[in-house]
């Protein structure tokens, strides 16, 4: 599966969920995320994004391992989104910023 990890916080700019064949990309107020049992692994999205958010599960970096477990969790919970929309306001600004997880609204 396809996991979006924390530099998606506070950016959303919903790229990867025009590509998805199967789309299974879920929306909170400023993260989205992949539902596990429904990514297909076809690996469209994740050059979509262009905040680079989107990893391989086994690729995603160390220090971001949570957001795995976090993907499945919100998918249950958050409505499915399937057409791309603005970015946060702003999302430029937040693109590349550490520590983001803090600042996660659910
Ligand atoms: Fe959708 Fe493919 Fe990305 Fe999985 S890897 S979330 S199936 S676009
Ligand atoms: Fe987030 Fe990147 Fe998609 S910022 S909404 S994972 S295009």
């Amino acid at each position: 599966t396809f996991v979006i990890g924390e530099n998606c916080i506070k950016c959303k700019y919903t790229d990867c969920v025009e590509v998805c064949p199967v789309d299974c990309f879920y929306e909170g107020p400023n993260f989205l995320v992949i539902h596990p049992d429904e990514c297909i692994d076809c690996a469209l999205c994740e050059p979509e994004c262009p905040a680079n958010a989107i990893f391989s599960e086994d690729e995603v970096p160390d220090d971001q391992q949570e957001y795995i477990e976090l993907n499945a969790e919100l998918a249950e919970i958050w409505p499915n989104i399937t057409e791309k929309k603005d970015p946060l306001p702003d999302a430029e600004e937040w693109d590349g910023k550490k520590g983001k997880l803090e600042l996660l609204e659910r």
